[in-house]
């Protein structure tokens, strides 16, 4: 006696029928990179298809995205001049208020998230300031500018916050800041499980915003641990976040099934730059099915318990989708 699981996987019909996980254009979320100038389109070399983009090229690109089918993006910023506590982010006029300013009022449907950090705009590349004796950032100063950025940003526009600083107690902080601005309907979306990871490497080219000495290892977390990941989500659900995250993805779909068995938010995961590179670059040596690789790639991301996906592959996924 054995059981024939053939039998279901005979006709296409039925095993579209009986397939229990489904990609849709709903899920993605697209990184958006914006830098000062006009018509500026950098495609960057350690990730072909992405573009640092000024504000008017931004705004053709969502109109394009609009007609994928996409409905999100999230926005990074590059500033022209960068300092020691990350000014350009505290600034009314700083990169990202005047790229959501300009996106909003261009595309006032398309859904605007806000990467929430410091390491774009500082010129030492940290998450925020430096505790200048510990030599790494200093938490509680760091909230403080948090909120500040947070409120600029939902001043511009911004739809959802996701802060990914990794800070303890950000996500009190920031609450705290957007309600007492009048911004109590704003949701954030936590980078609240976040790795101390090789994976960002591409990222850091297109952002510009390597660490200048050291790594993130004092405030992000260490690889190896598991019951610690569940813990900083768990925290960022009391602390009022709407939304968590896991990131990055591809290493890490045990956090990502145990965080969405530990809790009842929805819960993102991060495709992050070396994974989509990694792809792209194997796709040109030729050696895999690009297409295909990438769908059962973003398909397990699904499977494994994530709602929403940021990822630079949403453009590629959505028109084959389509
Ligand atoms: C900023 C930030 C990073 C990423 C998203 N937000 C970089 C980092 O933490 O070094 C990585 C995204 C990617 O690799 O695609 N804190
Ligand atoms: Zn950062």
């Amino acid at each position: 006696m054995f059981t024939r699981f053939r039998r279901r996987r005979l006709s296409p019909a039925l095993r579209d029928l009986l397939q229990e996980t489904h990609l849709s254009t709903d899920d993605f979320i697209y990184p958006l990179f914006i830098r000062s100038g006009e018509g500026i389109r950098n495609e960057v070399a350690s990730m072909p298809g992405v573009y640092q983009l000024s504000i008017d090229e931004a705004i053709r690109e969502c109109e394009e995205l609009k007609h994928l089918g996409l409905k999100a993006v999230i926005l990074f910023g590059i500033p022209d001049v960068k300092d020691s506590v990350g000014s350009d982010a505290l600034c009314e006029h700083g990169i990202i208020a005047s790229a959501l300013r300009a996106l909003k009022s261009a595309h006032p449907d398309l859904f605007i998230i806000t990467d929430l950090c410091f390491c774009e705009y500082t010129d030492h590349g940290h998450c925020g300031i430096l505790d200048p004796v510990l030599e790494t950032v200093d938490n509680d100063a760091t909230l403080v500018n948090l909120g500040r950025q947070a409120v600029i940003h939902a001043k511009a526009g911004a739809d959802m916050i996701a802060p990914s600083g990794m800070m303890d107690g950000m996500i009190t902080a920031i609450r705290e800041a957007l309600d007492g601005a009048g911004y109590e309907h704003l949701p954030i979306m936590s980078y609240s499980t976040k790795f101390a990871s090789a994976w960002y490497g591409p990222f850091r080219d297109v952002a510009e915003s390597a660490p200048s000495f050291g790594d993130r290892r004092s405030y992000q977390m260490n690889p190896a641990n598991r019951r610690e990941a569940i813990l900083e989500s768990l925290e960022d659900e009391k602390e009022g976040a709407d939304i968590l995250m896991v990131k990055p993805g591809l290493a890490y779909l045990d956090i990502l099934r145990d965080i969405r068995e530990a809790s009842r938010l929805p819960l993102a995961v991060y495709n992050v730059s070396g994974e989509y590179s990694m792809l792209k670059m194997a796709a040109k040596a030729g050696v895999i099915d690009y297409e295909r690789v990438m769908m059962e790639t973003l398909l397990g991301f699904k499977r494994a318990g994530a709602d929403l996906i940021i990822s630079y592959h949403a453009k590629e996924a959505a028109a084959l989708l389509k």
